[in-house]
């Protein structure tokens, strides 16, 4: 028997999730198939697990510090086992969560495989959706007028590399750790590979990242790199840059050895484990694709316009199966953006610009907007300042006075450029910045404002004043 929807949502994470509650608010009936939990890669693997470990980690150097607060403890021990139970608390708790939602709003969840079918006696257009089930279970048909495909994506995996779950292994295989490895190579100086350096450097495991590239987060501003490296490298973690692995070279034994070259020059490395963070591929596989119409760009993203549809217009993709920013909240604006096309509401979309981005490491980095190298490529008449947390009385008094708050601003209009932040809590920050940034707030607007004292917020109006030429402490 064919089911009738009016959206059908592939993949329930948290892009797929989200929409399919803005869905059901539209009036839309709605369904999602999902072949694993609701809540997907950031619930499971990414987002919320490693912010979970990375608290656990935080905690430990804070005891370890706590005399410096008055605070008698005896040196503590860190116990992977305890952190992990704890994760897999945060996780289920979370998802007992997303479940009631789902189900206070009405929306069907068909716990399966999902396929997009061709054109059928069904439905003259493909998008019909087959469900397969890991049981006996019969297939079920549905038959959207729309589908939204959130699959997400996966760890990239190098060739010739073949991860074995035990020594070579991907960011999924980590948040199911049962013991911390002695040392640990990290292939790929990105988001993923900084957030598991400082966990595993923090709870004493030796780190050594090894990144192709000039230098590691070649997306973010330089300044910010710089204070991140010089972080790093205290911390005790090493990290090789312009260091290309060779995919060939891989030798397991008790350890894993490793050859790269740099500078012209092959060298070798060995730890326990070696960690593979080179980006991460759609989810596009075993999906029906090829019985639709829907375009793959050169590196098998699906390509969508700027309200979500793919070349079949009834069929629309969001979240990391898309390709760009690849985050849980982008995945979230998109699908609601989406479903409100499909219920006839227009709204001016968002730019990358608009969209803020974090790594939870420590120390912090918190992003938005334009950075120094991007104004300077594309020839903006630009002033920037940087105002050091040593100028905010509340970074004193909770102890992190390292790190800072860039802005940029445009010298003509005055519009905010970029803001970069590093240091503690400004992932908890930024969402100012978005705000201002959202508003088409001025740095003039940002310096106005009066944030409470003492707070870290006071950073924010602290670079606004900077860059205003109206600098009070600092
Ligand atoms: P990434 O694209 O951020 O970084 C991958 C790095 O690996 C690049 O620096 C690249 O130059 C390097 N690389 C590639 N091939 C290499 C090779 N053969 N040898 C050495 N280095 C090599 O990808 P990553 O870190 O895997 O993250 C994937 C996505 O997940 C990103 O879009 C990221 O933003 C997102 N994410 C976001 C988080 C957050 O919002 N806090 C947390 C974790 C992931």
């Amino acid at each position: 028997m064919a089911l009738n929807y009016d959206v059908v949502i592939l993949g329930g994470g948290t892009g797929g999730y989200v929409t399919a509650i803005r869905a059901t608010q539209l009036g839309l009936k709605t369904a999602i198939v999902e072949k694993f939990n609701l809540g997907g890669t950031c619930l499971h693997k990414g987002c919320i697990p490693t912010k979970a470990l990375l608290k656990s980690a935080s905690v430990y150097q804070q005891v370890k510090h706590a005399a410096d607060y008055g605070v008698d403890a005896s040196p503590p021990s860190f116990s992977i086992e305890q952190a992990m139970k704890r994760k897999d608390g945060v996780v289920q708790s979370l998802h007992q969560g997303v479940k009631h939602l789902i189900n206070t709003n009405q929306i069907d969840v068909y716990q399966g495989y999902g396929r997009i079918m061709g054109p059928s006696i069904f439905s003259p257009m493909a998008g019909s959706i087959s469900v397969e089930y890991e049981d006996e279970r019969e297939n079920d048909l549905l038959v959207p007028k729309n589908v939204i495909i959130a699959t997400g994506s996966s760890p990239s995996v190098l060739p010739n590399i073949e991860i074995d779950h035990q020594q070579i292994v991907t960011s999924d295989d980590l948040v199911e750790m049962k013991q911390l490895p002695e040392s640990m190579i990290i292939v790929g100086g990105g988001v993923i590979g900084i957030e598991w350096a400082s966990f595993l450097r923090d709870v004493g495991v030796e780190v050594t990242i090894l990144e192709a590239q000039d230098q590691i987060l070649t997306s973010f501003d330089q300044d910010i790199v710089k204070e991140l490296k010089r972080n790093l490298k205290k911390k005790g973690i090493t990290i090789l840059e312009k260091a290309v692995l060779d995919t060939s070279s891989i030798e397991k034994g008790e350890q894993v050895k490793v050859g790269y070259q740099q500078n012209g020059k092959i060298e070798s490395l060995v730890a326990d484990k070696l960690l593979m963070a080179v980006g991460r591929k759609p989810n596009t596989h075993k999906i029906g694709i090829e019985n639709t119409d829907i375009g793959l760009d050169a590196k098998g993203f699906i390509q969508v316009n700027e309200h979500f549809q793919t070349k079949e217009s009834h069929i629309y993709a969001i979240g990391d199966v898309i390709g760009g920013m690849q985050l849980a909240h982008v995945a979230t604006y998109e699908g609601k953006k989406a479903v409100e096309h499909i219920a006839g509401i227009s709204s001016s979309p968002l730019t990358e610009q608009e969209i803020p981005a974090c790594i939870y490491g420590d120390p912090e980095i918190a992003t938005i907007g334009y950075t120094e190298g991007e104004v300077e490529e594309q020839g903006f008449d630009y002033r920037t300042e940087k105002v050091s947390l040593q100028a905010i009385g509340k970074a004193h008094v909770n102890g992190h006075t390292k790190g800072f708050t860039k802005i940029i601003i445009d010298t003509k209009t005055d519009d905010i450029l970029g803001v970069h932040m590093i240091g503690e809590h400004v992932t908890e920050l930024i969402g100012q910045a978005s705000i201002a940034k959202y508003f088409d707030g001025s740095a003039l607007e940002l310096s106005e404002v009066v944030y409470p004292h003492p707070s870290l917020s006071e950073i924010i109006g602290e670079a606004a004043l900077a860059v205003e030429g109206r600098k009070l402490h600092g």
